[in-house]
């Protein structure tokens, strides 16, 4: 086992110079964790302990000394203890004067407290610089090491030397630091491992509602209706036939949502005459969103495609055409052929396959390792021209899909539209401004403006 029993010397070991000698306080999971990767680092590690006699699970190779004198071996103190035990670190303000204190802490919750852990720590210790630092790292990254996705740490502080400091023994164990200013963002840097998937939220909220209001639209419209009207009971369809409504009328407008805030900021420059002026902060965060909006609006999509491929091994579906089949031969009918109904089905079939093929191509050259191979002009290609060509398909397909029923009155059951006309208004209005923007004079605007070029600038 990495762990041995230490026997703890008073003195810190004087072999190594100050620069190469860190300081741990706390020897819980984290503590353990950094110290043993500051070790495989070189460096010397001393760790502060309230009994130093007693404290048995620490990595092989580490001191232990009681805190005042652990304190007085290193210039760089990692603080892994959480913010209510701050207070020991009070009495030891005289072996702390000048020193750098690393806060790693971390809250339950936002808000928890009135100010910053690592501001809190600056208060009670006001002699030593507190550099803010590491927290986003859990105990198991530090112990298993950098890898790709979490090699960035940030830190904050006010002292340029401390945080300096921070950055040499950072860039040692292996991790990129980004100095990202004054304590003052420690609250931030604080708030940061509390956030779950941040730019998601907004885009899973869309989504969450959306199916929430078609679902209860839908069940109203498609079974609730027949059980009022006709007496029957269809409540099985809610499991393939409404989540095969639900799925691509979500899909179709979120991924309409996709491109309408482009459409909007395109008019908004139009309207200003410059494109010097920020957008709204609600159109910019709508902006930054586009792309998660666009994975999920594909997921849903998917799910769609997979519902669709499995309508032919319904119950309902095969007992339905087996029926059918039997009573034309019963009553010895004979049934036409619908050139029209044929063209019709084939044609909305396919437009929703090429639609659904583009939505994959689009989904690939998002993620960042496709996206990171192309050039700003292939990537704004595939997702301006390639983009709105796919909302093009996906709406004719609805379109298609739709077909006479629009005119006919039997449709709209309680006066209400089917579901897919309702999710055909937004991907129209945004197809029609799209239209207009690319109309050629609208877009020889366009362009100059996006060249720097300003109304009224010129006389
Ligand atoms: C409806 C097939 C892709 C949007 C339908 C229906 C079929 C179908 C068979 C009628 C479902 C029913 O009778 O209940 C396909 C196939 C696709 C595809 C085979 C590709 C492989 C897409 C895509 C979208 C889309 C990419 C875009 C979001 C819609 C919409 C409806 C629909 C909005 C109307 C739903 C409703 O009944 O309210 N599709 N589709 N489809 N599809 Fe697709």
């Amino acid at each position: 086992s990495e762990c041995v029993s230490m026997s703890p010397m008073m003195e810190a070991d004087p072999a190594l110079p100050e620069s190469e000698r860190v300081c741990v306080f706390g020897t819980g999971d984290l503590g353990h964790s950094l110290g043993l990767r500051l070790l495989q680092a070189g460096y010397g590690v001393v760790f502060g302990s309230r009994q130093p006699h007693s404290s048995s699970r620490l990595p092989h190779g580490a001191q232990v000394l009681g805190h005042a004198a652990a304190a007085q071996s290193a210039h760089l103190i990692f603080i892994a203890v959480q913010r209510e035990h701050y207070d020991f670190l009070v009495p030891l303000a005289n072996q702390l004067k000048g020193k750098v204190l690393v806060d790693l802490s971390n809250n339950l919750r936002k808000n928890q407290y009135p100010e910053a852990n690592a501001e809190y720590l600056q208060s009670l210790v006001p002699g030593a610089e507190v550099v803010k630092g590491f927290n986003t790292l859990s105990a198991w990254s530090l112990q298993n090491g950098p890898s790709d996705a979490n090699r960035q740490v940030y830190i904050c502080g006010e002292s340029a030397e401390a945080k300096q400091a921070v950055i040499a023994v950072a860039t040692k164990l292996g991790f990129s630091a980004l100095d990202r200013g004054s304590i003052s963002v420690a609250r931030e840097l604080e708030d940061f491992p509390l956030q779950l998937f941040p730019q998601w939220r907004l885009p899973l909220r869309i989504a969450i509602g959306l199916s929430a209001a078609f679902f209860f639209y839908l069940l109203i419209r498609d079974i609730i209706y027949a059980y009022v009207t006709q007496g029957k009971d269809i409540s099985f369809r809610i499991m393939v036939s409404l989540a095969n409504k639900v799925c691509p009328i979500v899909s179709l407008i979120m991924l309409s949502l996709c491109y309408l805030p482009g459409v909007l900021a395109s008019f908004l420059q139009l309207y200003r005459g410059t494109k010097y002026r920020r957008f709204p902060d609600w159109l910019d965060r709508w902006m930054l969103c586009r792309k998660q909006l666009g994975l999920l609006a594909l997921g849903f999509a998917f799910l769609h495609v997979l519902y669709t491929l499995i309508i032919p091994i319904r119950y309902f579906v095969r007992f339905k055409v087996t029926e059918r089949t039997v009573s034309v031969i019963r009553e010895n009918r004979t049934t036409e052929f619908d050139t029209t109904t044929a063209w019709r089905s084939d044609s909305y079939l396919s437009l929703g396959i090429l639609g659904f093929g583009l939505y994959v191509l689009l989904g690939i050259t998002s993620l960042p390792s496709v996206s990171n191979a192309l050039s700003w002009r292939e990537f704004s290609f595939v997702q301006s021209k390639l983009g709105h060509l796919t909302l093009l398909l996906c709406t004719a397909h609805t379109y298609l899909y739709g077909w006479n029923r629009f005119l006919s009155s039997s449709t709209y059951k309680w006066y209400t539209p089917p579901g897919y006309m309702l999710c055909l208004v937004l991907p129209s209005v945004v197809l029609l401004l799209k239209l207009l923007l690319i109309t050629p004079c609208v877009d020889r605007t366009i362009t100059r403006i996006r060249q720097g070029w300003e109304r009224g600038a010129d006389q």
